[in-house]
């Protein structure tokens, strides 16, 4: 996407904090003058590289890739499960956005910023025949590998028959930034991307263009699920630990107006412990070809 700059409502020009409360930006504007440095390889983009060097520094394990938060994994999993399900084929399902005809099919998911495949595993393998995952850091893709391969190996009888099908449906591993993945390269088609955790470290621009790539890699009846933190007030919070940026609800649906998906239905993650940042589900789909157009200054919507 060029650099032009996307025009922001108001109610998300607001002013934002790091992650100490040290630093605070005036605008959202300012958050990305200050913190992106584009060059002309987006592999050497500040942006990307501090975040990529974070996470070199993080245990190949699902209390590293949650933070500490490991004990959260299997009600987000649940949530993540029902949510999913309501929008397979011949299920029927409520939505509050708006009407919806359920067409999502069980052929092949993408994993978007997969860590080391927990989401692949316990959620995706499960549900679909095949899964492709998306992930900056080799080492996680590595042991997403040896993970799916030892399952085999261990001896929890009544566990083994469920690695077996991991190691048997995951098909790719693409080592690469989301921002940078060569989606037209592999012209694979996907029943389902899901982005979980991940699309704090894309800054809005690429974001934006990285759910056009997804929405034009999907299946007739194919769907984009987001899952991520949240910030409870209408401000953004940069984390200088880990280099991204946690947005709003209302900032999240303003990108999506943007893009060419439209946003189908959203929940927040029930049963969260309070302290934690809100977790919300989105579920998108491409807009009508007519209703697609360039980025513009629209109002946001809230659910
Ligand atoms: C909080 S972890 C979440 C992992 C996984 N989605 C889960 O829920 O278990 C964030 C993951 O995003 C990856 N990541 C960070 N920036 C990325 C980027 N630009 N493109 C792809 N993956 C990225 C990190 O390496 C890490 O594995």
């Amino acid at each position: 996407m060029d650099q032009q700059q996307l025009q922001y409502p108001k109610n998300i020009q607001t002013k934002g904090a790091d992650s100490d409360g040290t630093t605070v930006y005036k605008t959202i504007d300012e958050l990305w003058e200050k913190e992106i440095e584009q060059n002309k390889d987006k592999q050497d983009n500040k942006w990307y590289t501090l975040a990529d060097d974070y996470w070199k520094t993080v245990e190949p394990t699902i209390e590293g890739m949650l933070g500490g938060l490991g004990y959260v994994s299997d009600k987000d999993v649940t949530t993540s499960n029902l949510f999913l399900e309501e929008f397979f084929q011949n299920k029927h399902g409520q939505t509050n956005q708006r009407p919806y005809t359920m067409k999502l099919n069980r052929g092949r998911a993408m994993d978007c910023g997969a860590g080391i495949g927990r989401v692949t595993e316990k959620l995706l393998v499960p549900l679909f025949d095949k899964v492709d995952l998306v992930e900056q850091n080799p080492t996680f893709l590595d042991q997403a590998k040896n993970i799916f391969k030892e399952f085999v190996l261990q001896r929890e009888r009544e566990r083994e028959k469920e690695r077996e099908l991991v190691e048997k449906k995951v098909e790719n591993y693409f080592a690469v930034g989301l921002q940078s993945h060569d989606f037209n390269k592999h012209a694979i088609k996907y029943d389902c991307i899901w982005i979980q955790w991940v699309i704090g470290h894309l800054h809005d621009k690429d974001f934006i263009e990285f759910l056009n790539n997804c929405a034009d890699s999907l299946t007739d009846g194919g769907m984009i699920f987001i899952k991520d933190n949240v910030t409870a007030k209408k401000s953004f919070i940069m984390d200088k630990q880990d280099n991204s940026v946690t947005r709003s609800h209302d900032h999240l649906i303003f990108l999506f107006e943007q893009s060419n998906c439209q946003l189908v239905k959203s929940i927040v993650q029930p049963n969260f412990p309070k302290a934690l940042l809100p977790v919300r589900l989105y579920a998108l789909q491409p807009k009508p070809k007519q209703n697609v157009s360039s980025p513009t200054t629209s109002s946001t919507t809230s659910l």
